[in-house]
């Protein structure tokens, strides 16, 4: 590790972000620039223009270390969300932690398409994570309660979190393992965006993602279908006359086998395209 960035004389903010970035570079991080800036406006509260213009003043010996230890994690692929505890989702901070999915921009789309209908009363939230999807359908006033359930408790312990941080009220979470479970609520609306890696394919993820994130948050261990299909089965007895289940897929080669999971009498099926124009989401109306 010879570099500049780690001598004890070097304290300026700007000599330690430019030095920064280059060492993130050296070591294949992208966006290196962006994320050293996001960093210290978080971590040391500063404005953007105290990051641009004004970086010349020194920076305290325990920001040094901070910056430091962000900088070595950082390149050896930790997650910038988990870094700094905090993720995006919907324009909404989360807390996250490894025990939580990050939050991806493009499962954004399940609000999207729940905001066309309006309102919904009642929500079931299969596979909660960091609760994003649930607190952002109430932020958003899409709709007035939900059920949260996730099989992984210490997942729900942050979700809890972030029912404080937000301040909603109308939503309760419950550790339930949806593949062994009986549930006896009708719901409006349930929203989903379940593991469907492939146990073949979780082989081959990026490691900033398999060493970092929950393994049942990705896969199901299996061929990437086994919660379609129990969603599939359950829908008639879980979901209102009415109501409306919005589910992410991942490859777009999986839409046809989910398609035909989903086909049954009194169910309409739409699809949806994201912003990189590939199927994302599915919707299902229980029609009569
Ligand atoms: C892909 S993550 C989705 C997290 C969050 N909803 C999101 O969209 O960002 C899938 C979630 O399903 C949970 N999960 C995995 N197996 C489950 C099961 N059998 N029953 C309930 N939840 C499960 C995981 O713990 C994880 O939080």
């Amino acid at each position: 590790m010879k570099n500049k960035l780690f001598e004890p004389k070097t304290f300026k903010l700007n000599e330690l972000m430019f030095l920064g970035e280059a060492f993130l570079l050296e070591n294949n991080i992208e966006n290196s620039k962006k994320e050293i800036e996001w960093f210290v406006i978080d971590r040391f509260q500063l404005k953007l223009e105290d990051v641009k213009l004004n970086n010349k003043k020194k920076i305290s010996e325990k920001n040094k270390f901070f910056f430091i230890d962000f900088i070595k994690r950082r390149s050896q692929g930790y997650p910038f969300q988990y870094i700094l505890s905090k993720s995006q989702f919907y324009g909404y901070d989360f807390f996250v932690t490894q025990d939580t999915l990050i939050p991806r921009p493009e499962t954004e789309l399940i609000i999207d398409v729940a905001k066309k209908y309006g309102f919904f009363d009642f929500c079931l939230d299969i596979g909660t994570g960091s609760g994003n999807l649930s607190i952002t359908l109430l932020r958003e006033k899409i709709v007035k309660r939900v059920h949260a359930i996730d099989i992984s408790e210490k997942a729900l312990l942050v979700a809890e979190k972030n029912k404080k941080i937000h301040g909603v009220t109308e939503i309760s979470f419950e550790k339930i393992d949806f593949l062994n479970y009986n549930f006896r609520k009708k719901y409006d609306l349930i929203v989903a965006n379940p593991p469907y890696i492939t146990k073949k394919d979780y082989k081959n993820l990026p490691k900033e993602i398999k060493s970092f994130e929950p393994k049942i948050a990705l896969t199901d261990f299996a061929d990437g279908l086994t919660f379609y299909k129990k969603i599939s089965k359950n829908l008639p007895l879980i979901l209102n006359k009415n109501g409306m289940l919005i589910v992410e897929i991942g490859l777009e080669n999986t839409k046809k086998e989910i398609d035909f999971i989903f086909r049954q009498p009194n169910f309409i099926l739409k699809w949806y395209k994201d912003l990189n124009n590939n199927y994302r989401a599915l919707e299902v109306v229980h029609s009569c």
